[in-house]
């Protein structure tokens, strides 16, 4: 029995290493061969998240530590408990991702951290967290951009794609149509004007006394009602045919409530929830469609916590079959925040050079493309 049990461990610890491209020196490897292990932080809102990937492709851990329970008490994320849990999780979570990944920080290659957009109190901890590594451990530190990732999230899973392709990617705190050009080469091609998608989940689901997060809430509710049954109006922004708007849909689904309040009319959850969603998902399903006919790309994918909506992606699979398009989209833990997708944006950074100083700083409102 306790051969047995050795035996098993070892070859455990084999698999483990195999699996996270650790395979006992190879003594003909050459430096092209050699992989690139990041470990990567985000902490940009309310999930603090480490991970490790490797060659930007294989994720050996993606440690998320969620603070919904503690904002659902205030209908939202509260900034100032945000930074503050996360400053309570992180080094926590760091020392998961690299056990699970059966690393130690002297295994890794570089470190990849969230250093915008988001809150800044937030940011900062990762940040910091991150640059104490890069400096203790003499690491590269590459800081990348929350949206560069989420977009990113979409290779994990999808070994065959590679850019040029159009992305969506719809969260709690942008809605934007991206062309990514190639690694870590991003044009924006179309962005909400008011509201971002995910947002407009949240504010519609409170109004029905649904509760925070939202768009979960929405996305299971929804199931039950009909969509057609009441027609909120899908917004089109002219000489802008890539642009959202989500705000007026917001108070349309707002009116409807009150005015059957006044009318003394029951409000049927469900078809509210069903009808609201129908026009977010048909506005961006439309409006990636038309991106991608314009620009000539045959390669579409979604990104970011609204990806994760069961009708959403639903419609874009059927559209994308019909107009003969590859249609891209990562599992939903990889659509919500998570330092996977950071690791994977790291790389592809990594690889281009770009190397941040002890001088980075948190950046609220970093702009997509900006190093
Ligand atoms: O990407 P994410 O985790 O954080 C940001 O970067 O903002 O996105 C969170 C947003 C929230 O607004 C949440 O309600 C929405 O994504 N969301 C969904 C679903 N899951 C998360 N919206 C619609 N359907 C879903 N299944
Ligand atoms: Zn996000």
């Amino acid at each position: 029995m306790g051969v047995n049990f050795v035996t098993h461990v070892i070859i455990f610890i084999e698999n483990r290493l195999y699996s996270c491209g650790r395979k006992m020196e190879n003594k003909n490897q050459t430096t092209k061969e050699k992989e690139v292990k990041i470990l990567a932080i985000e902490s940009s809102c309310d999930e603090t998240a480490a991970a490790v990937v490797v060659n930007g492709r294989k994720v050996c851990s993606n440690v998320i530590s969620s603070q919904i329970e503690l904002h659902k008490l205030f209908g939202g994320v509260v900034p100032e408990i945000a930074s503050r849990k996360h400053l309570e999780k992180i080094n926590q979570v760091i020392e998961e991702a690299l056990s699970e990944a059966g690393m130690t920080l002297d295994d890794i290659d570089a470190v990849g951290v969230t250093y915008g957009p988001g809150l800044v109190g937030a940011l900062l901890v990762g940040v910091a967290a991150a640059k104490a590594i890069s400096f203790a451990k003499n690491k590269p530190l590459v800081g990348v951009h929350h949206i560069e990732g989420h977009i990113s999230a979409n290779y994990i899973e999808h070994e065959a794609l590679v850019p040029p392709f159009i992305c969506t990617v719809a969260s709690g705190g942008h809605s934007h149509i991206v062309l990514v050009e190639d690694y870590g080469k991003y044009k924006i091609i179309g962005r909400t004007r008011d509201d971002a998608a995910g947002e407009a989940f949240d504010k519609v689901a409170r109004s029905i006394g649904l509760g925070y997060p939202g768009g979960p809430k929405i996305d299971k509710l929804a199931k039950q009602g009909n969509s057609k049954a009441i027609m909120f109006p899908r917004a089109k922004i002219e000489d802008a045919p890539y642009d959202f708007s989500f705000s007026g849909l917001k108070s349309a689904v707002l009116n409807y409530l009150n005015q059957c309040e006044m009318k003394n009319i029951e409000v049927n959850k469900a078809d509210v929830a069903a009808s609201f969603q129908a026009s977010v998902v048909e506005v961006l399903t439309m409006h990636t469609l038309q991106a991608a006919q314009d620009f000539g790309i045959k390669k579409v994918a979604i990104a970011g916590g609204v990806a994760a909506n069961t009708s959403f992606r639903e419609s874009m699979e059927k559209v994308c079959k019909e107009k003969g398009f590859e249609f891209y989209y990562p599992s939903p833990i990889y659509c919500t925040d998570n330092a996977a997708m950071i690791g994977v944006a790291a790389y592809y950074e990594y690889i281009n050079g770009t190397r941040h100083g002890l001088d980075l700083n948190a950046v609220p409102n970093l702009k997509i493309g900006q190093r």
